[in-house]
Protein backbone atom coordinates (compact mmCIF):
# COMPACT_ATOMS: atom_id res chain seq x y z
CA UNK A 1 0.00 0.00 0.00
CA UNK A 2 1.28 3.19 -1.24
CA UNK A 3 1.48 5.94 1.86
CA UNK A 4 -1.66 8.62 1.33
CA UNK A 5 -2.49 11.87 2.26
CA UNK A 6 -6.59 12.43 1.95
CA UNK A 7 -8.06 15.26 0.87
CA UNK A 8 -11.41 15.77 2.82
CA UNK A 9 -13.72 17.01 -0.07
CA UNK A 10 -15.97 20.19 1.62
CA UNK A 11 -16.96 21.13 -2.18
CA UNK A 12 -14.82 23.48 -3.67
CA UNK A 13 -14.25 23.37 -7.63
CA UNK A 14 -10.72 22.66 -7.54
CA UNK A 15 -10.66 20.01 -4.80
CA UNK A 16 -9.87 17.29 -7.25
CA UNK A 17 -6.72 19.59 -8.42
CA UNK A 18 -5.20 19.37 -5.01
CA UNK A 19 -4.94 15.57 -5.05
CA UNK A 20 -3.33 15.87 -8.69
CA UNK A 21 -0.95 18.01 -7.82
CA UNK A 22 0.14 15.86 -4.51
CA UNK A 23 -0.09 12.76 -7.19
CA UNK A 24 2.61 15.05 -9.19
CA UNK A 25 4.62 15.33 -6.24
CA UNK A 26 5.03 11.23 -5.48
CA UNK A 27 2.77 10.89 -3.43
CA UNK A 28 -0.97 8.86 -3.78
CA UNK A 29 -4.01 11.17 -2.66
CA UNK A 30 -7.39 11.10 -3.02
CA UNK A 31 -10.25 12.87 -2.48
CA UNK A 32 -13.18 11.48 0.50
CA UNK A 33 -16.44 12.26 1.51
CA UNK A 34 -15.46 13.83 5.16
CA UNK A 35 -17.83 11.49 6.93
CA UNK A 36 -15.79 8.48 5.54
CA UNK A 37 -12.94 9.53 7.37
CA UNK A 38 -12.92 6.82 10.24
CA UNK A 39 -12.97 4.00 7.09
CA UNK A 40 -9.91 4.32 6.05
CA UNK A 41 -6.85 2.58 7.11
CA UNK A 42 -5.03 5.20 8.95
CA UNK A 43 -1.82 3.23 9.32
CA UNK A 44 -1.30 4.22 5.74
CA UNK A 45 -2.61 7.57 6.08
CA UNK A 46 0.31 10.45 6.48
CA UNK A 47 -1.22 13.79 6.01
CA UNK A 48 -5.14 15.01 5.81
CA UNK A 49 -6.01 17.85 3.84
CA UNK A 50 -8.99 19.80 4.92
CA UNK A 51 -9.92 21.01 1.28
CA UNK A 52 -11.92 24.28 0.26
CA UNK A 53 -16.10 24.93 0.06
CA UNK A 54 -18.90 27.14 -0.37
CA UNK A 55 -19.78 27.18 2.70
CA UNK A 56 -19.68 29.49 6.04
CA UNK A 57 -18.66 27.57 9.02
CA UNK A 58 -21.16 28.97 10.72
CA UNK A 59 -23.97 28.14 8.74
CA UNK A 60 -26.41 25.35 9.38
CA UNK A 61 -25.13 22.06 8.19
CA UNK A 62 -21.90 23.62 7.17
CA UNK A 63 -20.09 19.97 6.73
CA UNK A 64 -17.45 19.20 9.30
CA UNK A 65 -15.27 15.97 10.57
CA UNK A 66 -14.50 14.47 13.84
CA UNK A 67 -12.57 16.39 16.19
CA UNK A 68 -10.76 13.17 16.53
CA UNK A 69 -8.58 13.97 13.67
CA UNK A 70 -6.50 16.36 15.55
CA UNK A 71 -5.89 13.29 18.57
CA UNK A 72 -4.24 11.11 15.65
CA UNK A 73 -0.50 12.30 14.97
CA UNK A 74 -1.73 13.23 11.54
CA UNK A 75 -0.26 16.39 9.97
CA UNK A 76 -3.08 18.20 8.71
CA UNK A 77 -3.37 21.28 6.13
CA UNK A 78 -6.54 23.35 5.74
CA UNK A 79 -7.13 25.35 3.03
CA UNK A 80 -9.72 28.19 2.74
CA UNK A 81 -12.78 26.87 4.28
CA UNK A 82 -10.45 24.15 5.64
CA UNK A 83 -8.37 26.59 7.05
CA UNK A 84 -11.78 28.54 8.81
CA UNK A 85 -12.75 25.24 9.99
CA UNK A 86 -9.95 24.05 11.41
CA UNK A 87 -9.98 26.77 13.68
CA UNK A 88 -13.88 26.97 14.21
CA UNK A 89 -12.95 23.27 15.75
CA UNK A 90 -10.04 24.40 17.56
CA UNK A 91 -11.43 27.08 19.40
CA UNK A 92 -10.79 30.35 17.42
CA UNK A 93 -13.05 32.57 15.49
CA UNK A 94 -13.59 33.21 12.23
CA UNK A 95 -16.22 35.87 10.48
CA UNK A 96 -17.32 37.06 7.62
CA UNK A 97 -14.84 40.16 6.85
CA UNK A 98 -11.61 40.89 4.82
CA UNK A 99 -12.91 39.48 1.56
CA UNK A 100 -10.62 38.94 -1.24
CA UNK A 101 -11.21 37.13 -4.59
CA UNK A 102 -7.98 37.11 -6.93
CA UNK A 103 -4.98 37.38 -7.28
CA UNK A 104 -3.42 38.47 -4.19
CA UNK A 105 -0.11 39.61 -2.63
CA UNK A 106 1.44 38.32 0.56
CA UNK A 107 4.11 39.05 2.49
CA UNK A 108 5.40 35.80 4.38
CA UNK A 109 7.44 35.80 7.57
CA UNK A 110 10.08 33.62 8.72
CA UNK A 111 9.27 30.14 9.74
CA UNK A 112 11.00 27.14 8.67
CA UNK A 113 7.73 25.88 6.59
CA UNK A 114 8.26 28.70 3.80
CA UNK A 115 12.16 28.53 4.02
CA UNK A 116 13.43 29.37 0.42
CA UNK A 117 10.01 31.25 -0.30
CA UNK A 118 10.59 35.00 -1.41
CA UNK A 119 9.03 37.53 1.11
CA UNK A 120 6.86 38.50 -1.44
CA UNK A 121 4.20 36.75 -3.99
CA UNK A 122 0.85 36.77 -5.41
CA UNK A 123 -1.79 33.76 -4.14
CA UNK A 124 -5.01 33.29 -6.03
CA UNK A 125 -7.78 34.10 -2.73
CA UNK A 126 -11.54 33.12 -2.75
CA UNK A 127 -13.04 33.78 0.24
CA UNK A 128 -16.00 35.71 2.27
CA UNK A 129 -15.24 34.66 5.98
CA UNK A 130 -11.32 34.99 7.39
CA UNK A 131 -9.75 33.58 10.61
CA UNK A 132 -10.02 36.56 12.73
CA UNK A 133 -8.57 35.19 16.08
CA UNK A 134 -6.32 32.29 15.44
CA UNK A 135 -6.49 29.27 18.02
CA UNK A 136 -4.26 28.63 21.11
CA UNK A 137 -1.01 27.02 19.94
CA UNK A 138 -0.94 28.86 16.33
CA UNK A 139 0.82 31.87 14.99
CA UNK A 140 0.51 33.62 11.90
CA UNK A 141 3.53 33.35 9.01
CA UNK A 142 2.03 35.79 6.44
CA UNK A 143 -0.38 38.12 5.80
CA UNK A 144 -1.88 39.90 3.02
CA UNK A 145 -3.29 44.10 2.96
CA UNK A 146 -6.56 42.95 4.10
CA UNK A 147 -6.21 39.70 6.18
CA UNK A 148 -4.23 39.31 9.13
CA UNK A 149 -3.97 35.44 8.92
CA UNK A 150 -3.32 34.00 5.22
CA UNK A 151 -0.42 31.22 6.04
CA UNK A 152 -0.94 30.01 9.70
CA UNK A 153 0.85 27.07 11.34
CA UNK A 154 0.57 25.45 14.98
CA UNK A 155 4.02 25.64 17.12
CA UNK A 156 3.99 22.48 18.34
CA UNK A 157 1.69 20.07 16.24
CA UNK A 158 1.97 19.89 12.32
CA UNK A 159 -0.77 21.45 11.37
CA UNK A 160 -0.74 24.23 8.80
CA UNK A 161 -3.78 26.55 6.93
CA UNK A 162 -3.98 28.89 3.70
CA UNK A 163 -6.01 31.07 3.12
CA UNK A 164 -5.95 30.71 -0.46
CA UNK A 165 -5.87 27.79 -2.96
CA UNK A 166 -2.10 26.52 -3.43
CA UNK A 167 -3.68 24.13 -5.89
CA UNK A 168 -4.37 26.67 -9.03
CA UNK A 169 -1.75 27.82 -11.39
CA UNK A 170 -2.14 31.51 -10.82
CA UNK A 171 -1.02 31.24 -7.31
CA UNK A 172 2.89 31.70 -7.10
CA UNK A 173 4.64 28.60 -5.30
CA UNK A 174 1.74 26.35 -4.67
CA UNK A 175 3.40 23.34 -5.49
CA UNK A 176 6.02 24.62 -3.14
CA UNK A 177 3.97 24.69 -0.44
CA UNK A 178 2.25 21.47 -1.15
CA UNK A 179 5.12 20.09 -1.13
CA UNK A 180 6.86 21.38 2.18
CA UNK A 181 3.68 19.93 3.66
CA UNK A 182 4.55 16.78 2.10
CA UNK A 183 7.93 16.74 4.06
CA UNK A 184 6.12 17.23 7.35
CA UNK A 185 4.25 14.30 6.44
CA UNK A 186 7.18 12.12 5.62
CA UNK A 187 5.69 10.39 3.53
CA UNK A 188 7.20 7.95 1.07
CA UNK A 189 7.06 8.85 -2.56
CA UNK A 190 5.98 5.69 -4.20
CA UNK A 191 3.64 6.84 -6.81
CA UNK A 192 5.42 6.74 -9.96
CA UNK A 193 3.65 4.23 -12.65
CA UNK A 194 6.30 1.42 -12.83
CA UNK A 195 5.36 1.16 -9.15
CA UNK A 196 1.30 1.08 -9.81
CA UNK A 197 1.98 -1.52 -12.33
CA UNK A 198 4.10 -3.57 -9.87
CA UNK A 199 1.19 -3.08 -7.13
CA UNK A 200 -1.76 -3.59 -9.62
CA UNK A 201 0.56 -6.75 -11.03
CA UNK A 202 0.48 -8.69 -7.37
CA UNK A 203 -3.55 -7.56 -6.65
CA UNK A 204 -4.47 -8.29 -10.00
CA UNK A 205 -2.51 -11.93 -10.13
CA UNK A 206 -3.69 -12.52 -6.71
CA UNK A 207 -7.83 -11.73 -7.58
CA UNK A 208 -7.44 -13.70 -10.71
CA UNK A 209 -5.75 -17.20 -10.38
CA UNK A 210 -5.96 -19.19 -12.87
CA UNK A 211 -9.12 -17.38 -14.38
CA UNK A 212 -9.22 -15.98 -17.57
CA UNK A 213 -10.26 -11.69 -17.94
CA UNK A 214 -12.00 -10.85 -21.28
CA UNK A 215 -12.62 -6.94 -22.37
CA UNK A 216 -14.17 -4.57 -24.86
CA UNK A 217 -10.82 -3.05 -26.73
CA UNK A 218 -12.47 0.36 -28.47
CA UNK A 219 -8.98 1.56 -29.51
CA UNK A 220 -9.39 4.95 -27.12
CA UNK A 221 -7.54 5.43 -24.50
CA UNK A 222 -8.82 4.20 -21.55
CA UNK A 223 -10.03 0.73 -22.96
CA UNK A 224 -6.60 0.48 -24.70
CA UNK A 225 -4.19 1.13 -21.46
CA UNK A 226 -6.51 -0.95 -19.68
CA UNK A 227 -5.57 -3.98 -22.03
CA UNK A 228 -1.86 -3.22 -22.36
CA UNK A 229 -1.62 -3.20 -18.65
CA UNK A 230 -3.60 -6.65 -18.45
CA UNK A 231 -1.17 -8.18 -21.23
CA UNK A 232 1.51 -7.26 -19.39
CA UNK A 233 0.08 -9.00 -16.34
CA UNK A 234 -1.43 -11.77 -17.89
CA UNK A 235 -0.26 -12.57 -20.90
CA UNK A 236 -2.76 -15.68 -22.19
CA UNK A 237 -5.41 -14.99 -19.62
CA UNK A 238 -6.54 -12.46 -20.86
CA UNK A 239 -8.49 -11.91 -24.12
CA UNK A 240 -9.14 -8.53 -25.62
CA UNK A 241 -12.17 -8.21 -27.53
CA UNK A 242 -12.59 -5.38 -30.69
CA UNK A 243 -16.17 -4.96 -32.23
CA UNK A 244 -15.70 -3.49 -35.74
CA UNK A 245 -19.67 -1.64 -35.64
CA UNK A 246 -18.30 0.13 -39.16
CA UNK A 247 -18.57 3.40 -37.31
CA UNK A 248 -15.04 3.76 -36.98
CA UNK A 249 -12.10 5.98 -38.50
CA UNK A 250 -10.44 5.42 -41.55
CA UNK A 251 -8.17 3.08 -40.90
CA UNK A 252 -8.59 2.67 -37.03
CA UNK A 253 -9.57 -0.81 -37.01
CA UNK A 254 -6.24 -1.66 -39.10
CA UNK A 255 -4.24 1.04 -36.46
CA UNK A 256 -6.11 -1.29 -33.63
CA UNK A 257 -5.29 -4.47 -35.44
CA UNK A 258 -1.46 -3.84 -35.88
CA UNK A 259 -0.83 -2.06 -32.41
CA UNK A 260 -2.45 -5.04 -30.66
CA UNK A 261 -1.41 -8.46 -32.35
CA UNK A 262 1.35 -7.12 -33.91
CA UNK A 263 3.15 -5.04 -31.33
CA UNK A 264 1.82 -6.43 -28.52
CA UNK A 265 1.30 -10.14 -29.30
CA UNK A 266 -2.59 -10.36 -27.88
CA UNK A 267 -5.28 -12.89 -28.32
CA UNK A 268 -7.26 -10.25 -30.15
CA UNK A 269 -10.74 -11.00 -31.08
CA UNK A 270 -11.84 -8.96 -33.93
CA UNK A 271 -15.61 -8.76 -34.89
CA UNK A 272 -16.85 -7.56 -37.94
CA UNK A 273 -19.83 -6.67 -37.86
CA UNK A 274 -20.45 -4.07 -39.89
CA UNK A 275 -23.19 -5.32 -42.09
CA UNK A 276 -25.46 -5.96 -39.15
CA UNK A 277 -24.99 -2.63 -37.67
CA UNK A 278 -26.02 -1.22 -41.32
CA UNK A 279 -28.84 -3.49 -41.32
CA UNK A 280 -30.50 -2.14 -37.89
CA UNK A 281 -30.19 1.44 -38.74
CA UNK A 282 -31.38 1.12 -41.80
CA UNK A 283 -33.66 4.14 -42.01
CA UNK A 284 -33.19 5.33 -38.55
CA UNK A 285 -33.08 9.20 -38.43
CA UNK A 286 -33.41 9.85 -34.68
CA UNK A 287 -30.09 10.70 -32.92
CA UNK A 288 -31.20 8.75 -29.81
CA UNK A 289 -32.25 5.71 -31.58
CA UNK A 290 -29.50 5.46 -33.43
CA UNK A 291 -27.28 5.33 -29.92
CA UNK A 292 -29.92 2.99 -28.40
CA UNK A 293 -29.70 0.46 -30.85
CA UNK A 294 -25.51 1.12 -31.19
CA UNK A 295 -25.68 0.48 -27.37
CA UNK A 296 -27.75 -2.98 -27.96
CA UNK A 297 -26.44 -4.39 -30.79
CA UNK A 298 -22.71 -4.23 -29.23
CA UNK A 299 -23.94 -6.14 -26.32
CA UNK A 300 -25.35 -8.98 -28.39
CA UNK A 301 -22.12 -8.80 -30.56
CA UNK A 302 -19.96 -8.68 -27.50
CA UNK A 303 -21.89 -11.59 -26.34
CA UNK A 304 -21.57 -13.65 -29.34
CA UNK A 305 -17.96 -12.93 -28.91
CA UNK A 306 -17.81 -14.07 -25.24
CA UNK A 307 -18.65 -17.62 -26.43
CA UNK A 308 -15.50 -17.52 -28.67
CA UNK A 309 -13.38 -17.33 -25.32
CA UNK A 310 -15.17 -19.79 -23.60
CA UNK A 311 -14.01 -19.68 -20.01
CA UNK A 312 -14.19 -15.71 -19.19
CA UNK A 313 -14.41 -15.12 -15.56
CA UNK A 314 -13.35 -11.37 -15.25
CA UNK A 315 -14.56 -8.09 -17.06
CA UNK A 316 -12.16 -5.61 -17.44
CA UNK A 317 -13.22 -2.02 -17.88
CA UNK A 318 -11.65 1.01 -18.25
CA UNK A 319 -13.63 3.08 -15.62
CA UNK A 320 -11.65 6.34 -13.96
CA UNK A 321 -11.00 7.93 -11.37
CA UNK A 322 -12.87 10.81 -12.36
CA UNK A 323 -16.07 8.63 -13.58
CA UNK A 324 -16.10 7.71 -10.62
CA UNK A 325 -15.96 11.13 -8.35
CA UNK A 326 -18.13 12.24 -11.57
CA UNK A 327 -20.79 10.05 -11.05
CA UNK A 328 -21.01 10.39 -7.44
CA UNK A 329 -21.86 14.09 -7.26
CA UNK A 330 -23.09 15.29 -10.79
CA UNK A 331 -26.59 15.98 -10.80
CA UNK A 332 -26.43 17.58 -14.75
CA UNK A 333 -29.38 17.30 -17.12
CA UNK A 334 -29.15 14.55 -19.17
CA UNK A 335 -29.05 16.68 -22.98
CA UNK A 336 -27.54 13.02 -24.26
CA UNK A 337 -27.98 9.80 -23.58
CA UNK A 338 -24.28 9.28 -23.38
CA UNK A 339 -24.63 5.27 -23.89
CA UNK A 340 -21.01 4.41 -24.16
CA UNK A 341 -20.20 1.39 -26.78
CA UNK A 342 -18.23 -0.59 -24.50
CA UNK A 343 -20.69 0.33 -21.11
CA UNK A 344 -21.66 -3.68 -20.40
CA UNK A 345 -24.73 -5.27 -19.05
CA UNK A 346 -24.01 -5.65 -15.30
CA UNK A 347 -25.82 -9.14 -15.63
CA UNK A 348 -23.01 -11.03 -17.86
CA UNK A 349 -22.04 -12.82 -14.73
CA UNK A 350 -18.37 -11.89 -14.45
CA UNK A 351 -16.44 -10.00 -11.97
CA UNK A 352 -15.81 -6.68 -13.00
CA UNK A 353 -11.94 -5.92 -12.66
CA UNK A 354 -11.89 -1.73 -12.55
CA UNK A 355 -7.69 -1.73 -12.75
CA UNK A 356 -7.74 2.62 -13.57
CA UNK A 357 -10.20 3.52 -10.86
CA UNK A 358 -7.82 5.18 -8.71
CA UNK A 359 -6.26 7.28 -12.07
CA UNK A 360 -6.65 10.85 -13.48
CA UNK A 361 -6.53 10.91 -17.33
CA UNK A 362 -2.98 12.42 -17.38
CA UNK A 363 -1.63 9.65 -14.87
CA UNK A 364 -3.72 6.94 -17.39
CA UNK A 365 -1.52 8.47 -20.26
CA UNK A 366 1.72 7.61 -18.49
CA UNK A 367 0.86 4.20 -17.79
CA UNK A 368 0.00 3.97 -21.42
CA UNK A 369 3.52 5.23 -22.38
CA UNK A 370 5.31 3.41 -19.37
CA UNK A 371 3.70 -0.10 -20.90
CA UNK A 372 5.08 0.89 -24.34
CA UNK A 373 1.66 2.12 -26.06
CA UNK A 374 2.03 4.29 -29.51
CA UNK A 375 1.64 8.09 -29.34
CA UNK A 376 -0.93 7.65 -31.34
CA UNK A 377 -3.47 5.82 -29.38
CA UNK A 378 -2.09 7.63 -25.81
CA UNK A 379 -2.86 10.91 -27.20
CA UNK A 380 -5.82 10.34 -29.15
CA UNK A 381 -8.71 12.16 -29.35
CA UNK A 382 -11.94 11.77 -27.60
CA UNK A 383 -14.24 9.86 -30.41
CA UNK A 384 -17.64 9.05 -29.31
CA UNK A 385 -18.96 5.27 -28.53
CA UNK A 386 -21.48 5.38 -31.48
CA UNK A 387 -18.74 6.84 -33.78
CA UNK A 388 -20.04 8.36 -37.25
CA UNK A 389 -23.54 7.22 -36.61
CA UNK A 390 -24.03 10.53 -35.04
CA UNK A 391 -22.21 12.68 -37.54
CA UNK A 392 -24.35 11.54 -40.48
CA UNK A 393 -27.56 13.97 -40.33
CA UNK A 394 -30.51 11.83 -41.28
CA UNK A 395 -30.55 7.81 -41.96
CA UNK A 396 -27.25 6.19 -42.36
CA UNK A 397 -26.14 4.62 -45.43
CA UNK A 398 -22.58 2.85 -46.47
CA UNK A 399 -21.64 5.87 -49.28
CA UNK A 400 -22.59 8.41 -46.16
CA UNK A 401 -19.86 6.40 -44.19
CA UNK A 402 -17.47 6.67 -46.49
CA UNK A 403 -18.05 10.49 -47.06
CA UNK A 404 -17.21 10.96 -43.63
CA UNK A 405 -14.52 8.89 -43.39
CA UNK A 406 -12.56 10.45 -46.42
CA UNK A 407 -13.48 13.73 -45.20
CA UNK A 408 -12.71 13.00 -41.87
CA UNK A 409 -9.22 11.72 -43.06
CA UNK A 410 -8.53 14.88 -45.10
CA UNK A 411 -9.10 16.95 -42.10
CA UNK A 412 -6.68 15.15 -39.81
CA UNK A 413 -3.71 15.22 -42.68
CA UNK A 414 -4.51 18.95 -42.87
CA UNK A 415 -4.28 19.49 -39.83
CA UNK A 416 -1.58 17.71 -38.73
CA UNK A 417 0.39 19.03 -41.55
CA UNK A 418 -0.44 22.79 -39.91
CA UNK A 419 0.61 21.80 -36.86
CA UNK A 420 -2.81 22.55 -35.31
CA UNK A 421 -3.70 19.12 -34.12
CA UNK A 422 -2.31 19.04 -30.70
CA UNK A 423 -3.75 22.40 -29.88
CA UNK A 424 -7.32 21.45 -30.75
CA UNK A 425 -9.53 19.15 -28.43
CA UNK A 426 -11.25 17.51 -30.96
CA UNK A 427 -12.12 17.62 -34.33
CA UNK A 428 -14.28 15.58 -36.98
CA UNK A 429 -16.64 16.21 -40.22
CA UNK A 430 -20.66 16.03 -40.23
CA UNK A 431 -22.26 14.98 -43.11
CA UNK A 432 -25.42 17.23 -42.99
CA UNK A 433 -28.58 15.95 -44.43
CA UNK A 434 -28.67 19.05 -47.38
CA UNK A 435 -27.85 19.03 -50.66
CA UNK A 436 -26.94 22.07 -52.52
CA UNK A 437 -26.47 22.95 -56.15
CA UNK A 438 -22.91 23.23 -57.62
CA UNK A 439 -20.75 23.21 -60.53
CA UNK A 440 -17.92 20.96 -61.20
CA UNK A 441 -16.20 20.72 -64.81
CA UNK A 442 -18.93 22.98 -65.97
CA UNK A 443 -21.44 20.37 -65.03
CA UNK A 444 -24.65 21.05 -62.27
CA UNK A 445 -23.83 18.83 -59.60
CA UNK A 446 -26.50 18.53 -56.69
CA UNK A 447 -24.18 16.86 -53.77
CA UNK A 448 -24.33 17.10 -49.89
CA UNK A 449 -23.07 19.75 -47.78
CA UNK A 450 -20.28 18.75 -45.25
CA UNK A 451 -19.49 20.26 -41.80
CA UNK A 452 -16.17 20.75 -40.31
CA UNK A 453 -16.09 20.68 -36.17
CA UNK A 454 -13.15 21.78 -34.64
CA UNK A 455 -13.08 22.39 -31.14
CA UNK A 456 -10.97 24.03 -28.12
CA UNK A 457 -12.21 22.58 -24.23
CA UNK A 458 -10.64 21.51 -21.18
CA UNK A 459 -13.00 18.84 -20.27
CA UNK A 460 -15.73 18.71 -22.90
CA UNK A 461 -18.07 20.38 -20.53
CA UNK A 462 -17.85 23.48 -22.25
CA UNK A 463 -16.12 24.11 -25.32
CA UNK A 464 -14.84 27.03 -28.52
CA UNK A 465 -14.95 26.77 -32.15
CA UNK A 466 -10.60 26.33 -33.04
CA UNK A 467 -9.47 29.38 -34.97
CA UNK A 468 -8.59 27.71 -38.04
CA UNK A 469 -6.62 30.25 -40.29
CA UNK A 470 -8.58 30.45 -43.61
CA UNK A 471 -5.70 29.27 -45.61
CA UNK A 472 -5.77 26.43 -43.95
CA UNK A 473 -9.89 25.79 -43.72
CA UNK A 474 -9.58 26.57 -47.74
CA UNK A 475 -7.09 24.13 -47.88
CA UNK A 476 -9.50 21.62 -46.51
CA UNK A 477 -12.40 22.46 -48.26
CA UNK A 478 -10.45 22.43 -51.45
CA UNK A 479 -9.41 19.10 -50.75
CA UNK A 480 -12.67 17.30 -49.66
CA UNK A 481 -14.50 18.46 -52.54
CA UNK A 482 -12.17 17.85 -55.24
CA UNK A 483 -11.24 14.13 -53.52
CA UNK A 484 -14.58 13.14 -51.55
CA UNK A 485 -17.10 12.12 -54.51
CA UNK A 486 -21.03 13.30 -53.40
CA UNK A 487 -19.68 16.25 -51.23
CA UNK A 488 -20.02 19.97 -53.18
CA UNK A 489 -19.78 21.97 -50.07
CA UNK A 490 -18.35 22.62 -46.90
CA UNK A 491 -18.83 24.44 -44.48
CA UNK A 492 -17.21 25.22 -40.94
CA UNK A 493 -19.29 25.33 -37.94
CA UNK A 494 -18.58 28.17 -35.42
CA UNK A 495 -21.01 27.27 -32.15
CA UNK A 496 -19.71 27.53 -29.08
CA UNK A 497 -20.93 25.11 -26.20
CA UNK A 498 -23.49 25.78 -25.07
CA UNK A 499 -25.32 27.05 -26.63
CA UNK A 500 -24.55 23.67 -29.49
CA UNK A 501 -23.24 20.91 -28.04
CA UNK A 502 -19.46 19.01 -29.38
CA UNK A 503 -21.83 16.35 -31.92
CA UNK A 504 -24.34 17.67 -34.09
CA UNK A 505 -26.57 14.38 -32.77
P1 LIG B 1 -21.32 16.74 -26.69
O1 LIG B 1 -21.74 16.49 -28.08
O2 LIG B 1 -22.28 16.26 -25.66
O3 LIG B 1 -19.99 15.87 -26.49
O4 LIG B 1 -20.89 18.18 -26.45
C1 LIG B 1 -19.12 15.92 -25.39
C2 LIG B 1 -18.10 14.81 -25.56
O5 LIG B 1 -18.76 13.54 -25.49
C3 LIG B 1 -18.60 12.81 -26.70
N1 LIG B 1 -19.90 12.14 -26.99
C4 LIG B 1 -20.11 10.83 -26.77
N2 LIG B 1 -19.29 9.86 -26.32
N3 LIG B 1 -21.03 8.29 -26.57
C5 LIG B 1 -19.76 8.58 -26.24
O6 LIG B 1 -19.02 7.67 -25.86
C6 LIG B 1 -21.92 9.21 -27.03
O7 LIG B 1 -23.08 8.90 -27.33
C7 LIG B 1 -21.43 10.55 -27.14
N4 LIG B 1 -21.99 11.72 -27.54
C8 LIG B 1 -21.03 12.68 -27.44
C9 LIG B 1 -18.23 13.85 -27.75
O8 LIG B 1 -17.50 13.27 -28.82
C10 LIG B 1 -17.41 14.82 -26.92
O9 LIG B 1 -16.10 14.37 -26.74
Amino acid sequence: MNDTILVLDFGSQTNQLIARRIRELGVYSKLIHPKDIEKEDLTVVKGIILSGGPHSVYQKDAPTVTKAIYSWDIPILGICYGMQLMCHQLGGTVEASHKEFGITPIEVGSSPFLKTLPKRFNVWMSHEDSVLRLPEGFRSIAHSKTTENVIIEHQNQRWFALQYHPEVVHTDYGNEILNRFIEQTEAKRTWTMPNFIQEKTIDIRNLVKDGHVICALSGGVDSSVVAALLNHILKDQFTPIFVDHGLLRKGEREQVEHTFTQQFQMNLITVDAKELFLRKLKGIRSPEKKRKIIGHTFIEVFEDAMQKVGQANFLAQGTLYTDLIESGTKTAAKIKSHHNVGGLPKNLKLTLIEPLDTLFKDEVRALGKALGLPDSIVYRKPFPGPGIAIRILGDITEDKIRMVQESDAIFKEELIKSELDSSIWQYFTVLTNAKTVGVMGDKRTYDYVLALRAVTSLDGMTADFAQIPYPVLQKISTRITNEVPGINRVCYDITSKPPGTIEWE
